[in-house]
């Protein structure tokens, strides 16, 4: 054998051994696989509230939790089989999506509003900017039926599922039996988005005081300056009270959203919008309910120069909030250290590699 014939067999064998390395992976979350895949689990991080979805009412299993995130990628679930959950919630963004300011469905129709970002959801008390929806079980159905987002019906989606003989098998691992009912989706979609937990950024190793905890200076700086004037409506730990506030945003005249009025029907409620937590916030440009600004820089000279008076105004607003320029760079290198890493890049959460 000559030079050249070595090495195209060490390679072949190289490929070979490769090929077989990513099967065993692939096979991961297969059901009936030997190979044992990372557990997903729930925990309450140290110093967090209690969550608010009710957990017992939907136990975590690792079988609902693989079909959660499965069908959370499948874009068979859209009309024109191109969009799936993650088409607009992209894990490395904290399952937001960065860059477009309004959402883009099927037929890259436009939505019109800005995808949040997706962690900590089992903390929420309600979904969306306007609060339309309080259950993280019912959610679904909503990008899944909406005409520019997915534009299926739920019925479509069990029909689908019910005719794939795999899905049936996911089914039968995760609940008992192969039956596919709307309550299933529901609840296995909600164990995959309830254990999409955020807590280790190295703010929260700062608060927390771990070893590691290399918070600067400036760093320091900002946190004092936020737990002074943001932290009411962005409270720790979760950098939301889950409430609705008008954070002085002129109406988008184009759009027209005035927010919460549209679900409660309430004048006091005109251009109120949920507190967006902040954690990931630097990775997942743009911002606000229309994705009007690009920058934290931007944001903070809203809070500082921009807000709009009207009768609805938070009156924790009424007079700004001043922000000199040193205290602007001390909160953005703050937002920054929000950012969790160890979340975006979890290939627990990420799609599955034979799918
Ligand atoms: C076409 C883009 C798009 C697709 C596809 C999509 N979403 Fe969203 N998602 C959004 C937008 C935009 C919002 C905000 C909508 C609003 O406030 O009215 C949102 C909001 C949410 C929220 C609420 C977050 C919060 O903090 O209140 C959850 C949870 C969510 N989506 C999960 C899903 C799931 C699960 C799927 C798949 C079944 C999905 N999304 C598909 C764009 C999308
Ligand atoms: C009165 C309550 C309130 C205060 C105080 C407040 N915010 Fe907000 N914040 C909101 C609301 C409500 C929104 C969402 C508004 C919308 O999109 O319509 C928001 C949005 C944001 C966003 C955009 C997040 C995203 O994902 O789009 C950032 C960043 C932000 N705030 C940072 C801050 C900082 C920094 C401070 C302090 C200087 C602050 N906020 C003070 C209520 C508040």
């Amino acid at each position: 054998m000559n030079r050249k014939h070595t090495t195209v067999l060490v390679l072949a064998v190289l490929l070979t051994f490769l090929w077989l390395v990513s099967c065993r992976k692939d096979k991961n979350d297969e059901p009936g696989s030997d190979v044992v895949p990372a557990q997903a689990t729930f925990t309450v991080p140290p110093g967090w509230p209690q969550p608010t979805y009710n957990l017992a009412g939907n136990p975590l299993t690792q079988a609902g939790f693989q079909l959660g995130r499965r069908l959370f990628y499948e874009t068979r679930l859209s009309r024109d089989g191109t969009i799936s959950c993650a088409s607009c919630h992209s894990q490395f963004s904290g399952f937001s999506h960065l860059d477009h300011a309004l959402s883009h469905g099927i037929y890259g129709l436009f939505g019109t509003r800005n995808a949040p970002g997706i962690f900590n959801m089992a903390w929420k008390t309600s979904f969306f900017w306007d609060g339309l929806e309080t259950s993280l079980e019912k959610q679904p159905i909503h990008p899944i039926e909406n005409p520019v987002e997915m534009d299926f019906k739920m019925a479509d989606v069990i029909t689908f599922l019910s005719g794939d003989a795999a899905y049936r098998t996911r089914f039968h691992d995760a609940f008992g039996d192969e039956s596919i009912t709307e309550d299933r989706v529901n609840k296995a979609f909600a164990q995959f988005m309830s254990t999409l937990v955020s807590s280790n950024s190295r703010y929260d190793k700062h608060v927390r005081g771990e070893a590691g905890d290399d918070y600067t200076d400036r760093e320091r700086q900002g946190l004092a300056i936020f737990r002074q004037k943001c932290a009411t409506c962005h409270a720790e730990p979760l950098f939301t009270d889950n409430s609705f506030r008008n954070n002085g945003l002129k109406m988008n005249s184009g759009l027209q959203d005035s927010g919460r009025i549209g679900v409660t029907k309430l004048a006091t409620d005109r251009m109120k919008f949920m507190v967006p937590s902040l954690r990931n916030v630097a990775l997942s440009r743009p911002y606000m309910h229309d994705g009007r600004f690009t920058t934290l820089e931007a944001v903070l000279e809203h809070y500082n120069s921009g807000i709009v008076p009207s009768t609805t105004l938070d009156t924790l607003l009424t007079k700004g909030i001043p922000l000199s320029t040193d205290e602007k760079s001390a909160l953005v290198a703050f937002l920054k250290t929000l950012s969790d890493t160890i979340f975006t890049k979890d290939t627990l959460f990420s799609q599955p590699k034979n799918q």
